[in-house]
């Protein structure tokens, strides 16, 4: 878990404790400040601490909210996806709540897909948004829902999400991987522990140095297929026969297809450079690492 400061008069609401939202919540418990997540469906075992709660809320229902376990809330995080719904379904569901609320920041998680396919070229917040798939249009329907909403928002455009339980590793281990090779295609990625890092570090600047959009992306956009190499040498297991794309595009899910369709790198330099972040895994080398040390801790297994 990162160690961070964090501002323990905080009220945080995360909508959306998934993978990435927990983890934010993790953080800012562990840093002394009570959080209230939510999800869809609430499991009978919930992970949490003394400061951290679950309450159930969907955007597409019409129980709303219960005010009064988020009365407070100073900070709230947007872990949704787009429901489906004109602009943001979430946003529409809260905002009343939201209107009461003594929020001083709103983090969006949103996606570098808003920039659509450079063909390979570098992407930065002041680039065109191109959202021609319909997942990337309402993605951007739904930014521009909660930028424009008179709160004070941040949000923040996401390449691809790893961390531990959630990487190449177990698919490796049961054959399912395939290796795909497409000329000249890369992706970007980013740990979820430097979303998080980002996160803790844009609400320690003052607020007026809070860029409304901001890539959180790591330095070191590449073919996946070097990526799925570098986690079959740490398990120390052999690389399935590599696969030309233009060969199985036919055969793949169209939500696998729109990924592959679109190639672009997604620049890291307002975060970096002049938000002065420093990323904890600059590139997927440390972060497979670390999270493949972070999975065999919690199975009780010893890694080198
Ligand atoms: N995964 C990626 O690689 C990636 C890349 C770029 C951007 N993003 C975006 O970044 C955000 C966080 O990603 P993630 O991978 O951490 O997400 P995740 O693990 O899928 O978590 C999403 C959370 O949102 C909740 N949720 C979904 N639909 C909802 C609705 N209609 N109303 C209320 N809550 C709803 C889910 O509830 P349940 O827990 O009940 O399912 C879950 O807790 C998402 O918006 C995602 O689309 C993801």
């Amino acid at each position: 878990m990162l160690n961070q400061a964090v501002n323990p008069a905080m009220r945080v609401l995360v909508v959306g404790g998934g993978y990435t939202g927990l983890r934010f919540a993790e953080a800012v418990a562990a840093g002394g400040a009570p959080v209230t997540l939510t999800r869809r469906v609430l499991p009978e075992t919930l992970p949490g601490s003394a400061t951290m709660r679950w309450l159930r809320f969907d955007s597409r229902e019409a129980t709303p909210l219960d005010p009064q376990p988020v009365a407070g809330t100073t900070h709230l995080l947007i872990s949704a996806p787009p429901d489906g719904q004109e602009g943001d379904g979430v946003l529409q569901a809260l905002k009343p709540l939201l209107q009461d609320l003594p929020l001083v920041w709103v983090g969006y998680l949103s996606t570098t897909g808003v920039y659509g396919d450079s063909g390979g070229t570098w992407v930065d917040e002041v680039s065109p948004t191109a959202a021609a798939q319909g997942r990337s249009r309402a993605r951007l329907e739904a930014e521009q829902a909660w930028l424009s909403s008179g709160l004070p928002v941040q949000s923040f455009r996401l390449p691809a999400i790893y961390g531990p339980n959630r990487n190449p590793f177990a698919a490796l281990l049961r054959g399912e991987s395939r290796l795909i090779h497409k000329p000249g295609q890369v992706f970007s990625r980013v740990h979820v522990d430097d979303i998080v890092g980002a996160l803790l570090h844009c609400l320690a600047l003052p607020a007026e140095r809070r860029p409304a959009l901001l890539n959180v992306a790591d330095n070191a956009p590449c073919p996946s297929s070097e990526t799925l190499g570098y986690a079959a040498h740490l398990l120390g297991i052999k690389l399935p026969p590599v696969e030309r794309y233009d060969a199985i595009a036919e055969g793949m899910s169209a939500m696998a297809r729109s990924f592959w369709r679109e190639n672009r790198r997604a620049s890291n330099r307002l975060l970096t450079e002049e938000l002065g972040y420093r990323l904890r895994y600059p590139t997927y080398r440390e972060g497979y690492r670390a999270s493949l040390a972070e999975e065999a801790a919690a199975a009780g297994v010893h890694s080198a």
